[in-house]
């Protein structure tokens, strides 16, 4: 445990101690703090404090859970099987048995694919971990994400193959280094996220006969950017794998979500770096999958009412949407309409 100052608070950092103001409780113990929390322990004037730090985890502290981001609104794929896969991902990151064994990637990646490839009207509602099994969940939640925007493309098998491990080792660096920098868009020349590309490439080279040359380039190269300035290799557009324009889109979505910020602002995200660090196109492929206000977007309807999305309506702008154990659509039939997205600490 440590005592931070608030200034030094970030998203995905679990809270040690209760916080109170007066008797007022701000935020509980075991809470993972969000941007939001972060800005109402500012506004309230908290100069520290206690969270948990990797020992804590490493000494199991902490107790592991997965938490369904949106409470109120069905899981995408059920807890039983999404815990399996976090269970399977274990083997996955565990360096020593991968270069034994890599029967359970493979198995892994076989179940993402036949649960995912066909799926229709989806409802976007991840899970996330906190502990040692956040990156299990980020890796498998990237893997989902990737796969259903290749799903729209009529990919060969072998493609998705690639794409899913791809997706599912991308980060595997951060568990050979240690720690991990959870949205890592924003600093390329920090040094743990230069260090997660190097080492994971050292790593897998030496598998590359048992998953595949692209899979290894695919990871030693998933921050590149399409505008040509992400790092090392310094690849643009098109000489950058399809494999990784299509992982980046799932990734960046998913670490979005994992430090705090709404599905709205991760669809932001997206759409404002479209033609700098994504592919265009793949974001575009990924918008008409979650459509502008993606699950768990909260919004103001014009009726007044506080309202949650569940899924994209028939089209990008007008979601389905639940208020008063209501679940209906958006736009003329319904005479409903998105008023306002109710911005976070509100
Ligand atoms: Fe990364
Ligand atoms: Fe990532």
């Amino acid at each position: 445990m440590k005592s931070v100052p608030f200034y030094e608070l970030k998203p995905g950092q679990v809270v040690a101690e209760d916080v109170f103001k007066g008797s007022t409780l701000l935020i509980a113990k075991g809470t993972v703090l969000k941007a939001r929390d972060i800005e109402r322990l500012k506004n309230h004037g908290i100069k520290s404090v206690t969270v948990y730090d990797e020992n804590d985890f490493i000494a199991g502290r902490i107790e592991e859970r997965i938490t369904v981001q949106f409470e109120d609104i069905p899981p995408l794929v059920e807890e039983e099987k999404y815990t399996q896969w976090q269970e399977q991902f274990e083997f996955v990151k565990d360096i020593t048995y991968l270069k034994e064994d890599t029967s359970e990637l493979e198995a892994l990646v076989e179940d993402i694919y036949k649960k995912f490839l066909k799926a229709d009207d989806l409802v976007l509602n991840l899970f996330h971990s906190i502990g040692e099994k956040a990156l299990n969940a980020h890796s498998i939640n990237t893997a989902i994400i990737s796969t259903l925007v290749a799903s729209k493309l009529d990919m060969p098998e072998l493609f998705l193959n690639y794409l899913l491990k791809t997706c599912l080792l991308h980060d595997i660096g951060y568990s050979l280094i240690g720690s991990r920098v959870i949205f890592d868009y924003e600093d390329l020349d920090d040094v743990t996220v230069r260090s997660h590309i190097l080492s994971a490439y050292e790593m897998l080279r030496g598998i590359q006969k048992e998953i595949g040359k692209d899979v290894v380039d695919s990871v030693s190269t998933h921050h590149e950017r399409f505008d040509g300035n992400g790092i090392f290799m310094r690849l643009k557009e098109n000489s950058i794998s399809p494999l990784v324009r299509i992982l980046q889109v799932g990734d960046a979505y998913d670490s979005c979500i994992e430090v705090g910020h709404s599905p709205y602002e991760a669809m932001s995200f997206l759409l404002r770096y479209s033609g700098l660090i994504f592919d265009p196109y793949y974001v575009s492929v990924f918008f008409s999958i979650a459509g502008l206000y993606p699950t768990g977007t909260e919004v103001i309807l014009n009726n007044g009412k506080r309202a949650i999305v569940i899924r994209k309506g028939k089209t990008s702008s007008f979601p389905v949407v639940k208020f008063d154990d209501i679940i209906i659509e958006t736009g003329v039939e319904s005479g409903l309409f998105i008023k306002e997205v109710v911005r976070k600490g509100e």
